[in-house]
């Protein structure tokens, strides 16, 4: 059975130009990056970090290989994150070299017809300003601004769309709320909120400097989204979770030319608290419901409330189980077609993740990658999912009722 062919011969289509790709981040698989706040929160035994990020998948020095595993896979785009902390080590000092770096990864994709999907952060902040207090610094959006502005100076005309800042809601919520990420602050409110309004100044003055710099291209941000459900009395819990984590950035994104959205999961809330995996539904590696569905969801709601184009930047699921990871792209993709039938304006997928990498506090045991990576050689192997991926993008289409 092919990809774009299930028993019953059906086929499901997509629109010509739909967007394929997979996506990747730069602490997750460059290595070595020492300079930024997640360094230093894997390395503080407090934090609960499983490990350190190490060598990653050795991207920094790897990525040609990287760049041939999305063209061998015939995908359109490829999105990969900026290291701020490698472009601007000190506070107002910037490395050419890096930027040179980056600039040869864009040069490269489009060398080989892939659309270089920038985003300018992805959780890491370098260290000289999270020593001043990472988002909470009174000029962090300033900063944040003038990095992209540099950057955009450099490589602006090769970028094919920019994503400004990757899921601003996980930051607030695990840096602030959880605890999970740094700095490791648990339930402040008041702190989560005053972030969460720091990185939607920054996201708008993001869109400001990219509009105003080298190249044409569309700008957005990427937001993690779920399905969030009440159980039970937990009406009241979901909706201030929603406002919190999703409504105050979807408000942010007026004039943007697309919304990203990025979902995985299905959140559950009772009258205390959340209230974990219903009875009777597998969970992933990462402890949370198998829940495909949550792609349609999240691209109804989230082109409901902003009425953008939508791209999917990220979906994907960590599993050792690569069948099922075939099964959860296939159910996610055939809610994406039923939104386009709906008349949706969906521009493309992106698989989360090309490599098995490091998933930040839990380190390198879920298996997001279409290609494995062997930690001591760091040999990239596609997986049978990967083959399947790459098929369902040639074909343009997937099989019908997947499992
Ligand atoms: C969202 C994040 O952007 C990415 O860094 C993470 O690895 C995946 N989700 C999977 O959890």
């Amino acid at each position: 059975m092919t990809a774009d062919q299930d028993s019953n011969g059906s086929r499901i289509e997509f629109p010509e130009g739909f967007l394929w790709g997979t996506a990747t981040a730069a602490h997750q698989i460059e290595g070595g990056n020492v300079n930024n706040d997640w360094w230093a929160w894997e390395h503080n035994p407090d934090s609960g970090c499983a490990e350190s990020s190490g060598d990653g998948c050795d991207s920094w020095h790897r990525w040609r290989e990287d760049v041939d595993l999305v063209a061998d896979l015939g995908l359109g785009a490829y999105r990969f994150s900026l290291e701020w902390s490698r472009i601007e080590p000190a506070e107002g000092e910037w490395s050419i070299a890096a930027l040179d770096h980056y600039r040869r990864i864009c040069a490269a994709c489009l060398g080989r017809g892939i659309q270089p999907v920038v985003t300018f952060h992805h959780f890491t902040t370098p260290l000289w300003l999270s020593a001043r207090g990472g988002w909470e610094a009174p000029d962090a959006p300033e900063r944040f601004a003038r990095f992209v502005e540099r950057a955009a100076a450099h490589l602006g005309d090769l970028i094919g769309w920019a994503c400004t800042i990757n899921e601003p809601n996980v930051i607030g919520v695990m840096g602030y709320t959880i605890g999970h990420f740094p700095p490791g602050v648990k339930d402040d409110l008041t702190r989560h909120v005053a972030v969460n309004a720091a990185m939607v100044r920054a996201h708008r003055l993001a869109v400001e400097a990219l509009r105003s710099g080298p190249g044409t291209f569309p700008v957005g941000l990427t937001l993690s989204m779920a399905e969030l459900v009440a159980v039970e009395g937990g009406e009241d819990l979901r909706d201030g979770a929603q406002e919190v984590l999703e409504d105050t950035f979807l408000a942010a994104t007026g004039g943007d030319d697309f919304i990203g959205v990025q979902s995985y999961t299905r959140i559950r809330f009772g009258p205390k608290g959340l209230v974990g995996p219903e009875e009777g539904v597998p969970v992933t590696q990462m402890g949370y419901e198998y829940w495909p569905q949550v792609v349609e969801f999240t691209v109804r709601r989230a082109a409901a409330v902003t009425g953008l184009p939508v791209v999917v930047t990220e979906n994907g699921i960590g599993t050792e189980d690569d069948t099922q990871r075939i099964a959860y792209i296939s159910a996610a993709l055939a809610g994406v077609r039923r939104c386009l039938d709906d008349g949706l304006d969906v521009r493309g997928y992106f698989a989360w993740s090309l490599l098995d990498n490091f998933e930040w506090s839990v380190g390198y045991r879920p298996k997001f990658g279409l290609v494995a990576v062997d930690r001591q050689t760091f040999e990239r192997r596609p997986k049978p999912s990967a083959l399947w991926f790459a098929e369902v993008a040639q074909k343009n289409a997937l099989a019908g009722s997947p499992g």
